[in-house]
Order: structure tokens, then sequence, then C-alpha cells
């Protein structure tokens, strides 16, 4: 999740005005950003400084991301010829500044590094709407049209994901997150009809990867048995179910051997201490203390957070949960 972003003031302060997608380029800051929450709170791994829209970025999207909004596409994605216009990621040449960061972050880093990518319905929904929506009105009527190109732009996203991950991974990332924020926009019969593929395909490609993977979505708990795979190992909850909701639904027909991380509503650590530490054990009570319960928010830091809630929160956890 994001872990820096604007909650923190030493992040503001380094990034200034610069477009995310600009200071992601730049190795001794990506470190850095990547080390400051680890310098305030005793986390159990480091998630990568970067945004889902880099690799787009780099094989010539043009994008940017505007502070307070969210990504704006220009020329949004609307037709086959589009569609055509993403190329294959050559991780060496286009996103170098990503690889030489993991590997000086590797150096300095005591917890595992978490690499990241984002999935095809999410990447596809910025492209097509050309900014953050809400409803994502215009994506899903390219998927229902038979006569659009959606699943070779769905397949081309996936593939692009699949080779910034396994650039990470050879750079020296230990783990792997998948972001899907937008799929819950769909039903379940349509996420498996119109997204299931093109997940199937990034999955399998990055099979033979040695790293544990999580793939996490916002408003999946209609459809979380859909979102399990052959490579994924945990898979991430928002706070709209109970852990234990969330986890008998997981292994429904499909049985267990997954891993489930979430799920404190990013909202509750706007509340008083007090608040904060009962929906934070209700969330630990949910999990039963089970063996592959990775403890996170339901979704990204508020930036109206205090750091000091989450200090606090980060040793109730481990307070909690020591083996
Ligand atoms: O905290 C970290 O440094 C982790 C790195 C990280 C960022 N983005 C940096 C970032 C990660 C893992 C992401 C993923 C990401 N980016 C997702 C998937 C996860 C999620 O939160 O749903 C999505 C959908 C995006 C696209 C994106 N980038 C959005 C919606 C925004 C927010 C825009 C805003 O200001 O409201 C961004 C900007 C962004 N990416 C920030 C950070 C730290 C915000 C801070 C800034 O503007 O400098």
């Amino acid at each position: 999740m994001r872990q820096a972003g604007r909650y923190l003031p030493e992040y503001r302060k380094l990034r200034g005005d610069r477009d995310i997608l600009e200071a992601a380029r730049d190795p001794d800051l990506v470190v850095e950003v990547t080390l400051q929450p680890l310098r305030r709170m005793e986390l159990d791994a480091a998630i990568l400084f970067s945004d889902i829209m880099v690799p787009l970025h780099a094989t010539g999207t043009e994008v940017r991301v505007e502070a307070g909004v969210g990504p704006i596409v220009g020329g949004p994605f609307r037709s086959a010829a589009d569609v055509s216009r993403l190329r294959p990621l050559e991780p060496e040449a286009d996103v170098p500044f990503v690889l030489e960061s993991i590997r000086l972050l590797r150096k300095d880093l005591t917890v595992p590094l978490i690499g990241f990518a984002g999935a095809p319905f999410t990447l596809a929904s910025y492209l097509i709407e050309g900014r953050p929506s809400r409803t994502h009105d215009r994506t899903k009527a390219m998927m229902f049209d038979p006569s659009s190109p959606w699943f070779a732009l769905a397949d081309a996203l996936a593939d692009l994901s699949a080779s910034y991950l396994r650039a990470q991974v050879d750079a020296g990332v230990e783990a792997l997150q998948v972001f899907d924020s937008w799929a819950g926009a769909l039903s379940r019969a349509d996420y498996e009809r119109y997204v299931r593929p093109s997940m199937t395909r990034l999955f399998d490609s990055i099979a033979d990867l040695d790293v544990p993977v999580i793939h996490f979505g916002v408003g999946t708990g209609e459809f979380l048995p859909e979102m399990r795979h052959d490579a994924v190992d945990v898979v991430g909850v928002d706070w709209r179910l109970p852990l234990d909701e969330a986890l008998s639904r997981l292994v429904e027909g499909v049985g267990d051997g997954v891993g489930i991380q979430g799920n404190l509503d990013p909202a509750a650590c706007l509340a008083p201490w007090p608040v904060v530490e009962e929906k934070a054990r209700a969330v630990l009570s949910a999990a039963d203390n089970k063996d592959g319960h990775v403890f996170n928010l339901g979704h990204g830091v508020l930036p109206e957070t205090d750091p000091a809630t989450l200090e606090r929160l980060v040793d109730l956890v481990h307070a909690e949960t020591a083996r």
C-alpha cells in the first residue's frame, strides 16, 4: 500500500512539487523515500517507492499524476489503434532507475523489499477514462463491446506488468504485490469473463519466480475465490468484510493454502487512539492469530493521517502477534 505519500512531512519536503512519475526516476530519492516510513516505524517490510503508472510512462504513454487527483492520461484509449500504441517493456532500457533503486535498497534494508505492478483492469481504467473514475463507465463500455479491442488491451497490460515484475525480482525484490484497486466495480460474472483471463495470463507467466505473490483488490469481496491463481500466495482485502468471513469465502470450493492480507479501514486511523486500538484488535481477533495473516490497512494511508497513530498501531500489532 502507499506507505509514503502525503502523510509524511519528510516525504512532502523531499518530493517538493515534482510529479511522482518524475520523482520515481531518481534512485537516490527513491531509496530515501522508501526508507522514510521504516525510520519511524518497525515495519516488517518495505514497499518500493514507485507507482503503478511507471511502466506505462516509461514505454511512451503520455501520463502524469496530479496531486490530490491521480493519474491523468493524454489521448485516452478508445480504439485498436490506441491499443497498438502500447509496446512491450524492455526493463534495462526503459526502467533502469527502478532496477538501480532496488539494487541500492537491498544494500541498506534489513527487512524484505516488496515490488509491485498494476493489474490490467485498473491500468486499463486509467488509459480508457483518461483520469480517475468512480464508475468506470467507458472502461465497462469497451469491455462489454464484442467488437472492441478489450481483450487485446488487457493481455498487453498483463504482459507489461509481468515483465515489470520479473525485472524487479531479478534486481532483488523479495515479494510482489499486484494491485487491482478498481476491479471491485465489476460483478463476479463480469470479473470472471472479462478480467480473470488476463490475470491468469499475468500470474502464469510469473509462476516460476521464487517469491511470495500478493493479489490485492478493493471491493472484491464478492469474487475472492476468483482472485486465486496457482502463483498467488496471499489475497489482500479491503475493510468491507471481516477477515474470518473473507477467509471462508476465499477457501470456498477452492481449498485452503492461501494467506490473507488486511484489513483495517484507513479512515479508522483518523480516529482517537482508543477507537483505532479497538478496530485493530477486531481485525486481529478475526484473523485468530493464524499463520499466513499479513496485517495491513484495507487500502492506502490517507494523507491526513497522523504518523504517530501509525507508529502506535505497528507497536500494537507486534505486541499482540509476537510468536
Ligand atoms: O508508499 C509508497 O511509496 C509505495 C509506492 C506506491 C505509490 N503508488 C506511490 C504514490 C504504490 C504501491 C502505489 C500504487 C498505486 N498507484 C495504486 C495501487 C494501490 C492503491 O492505492 O490503490 C494506484 C491506484 C496508483 C495510482 C495513483 N498514484 C493514485 C490514485 C495516486 C493518488 C493521487 C492523490 O494525490 O490523491 C497516486 C499518487 C501516489 N503514488 C502517491 C504516492 C506516494 C501520492 C503522493 C504524491 O502525490 O506525491
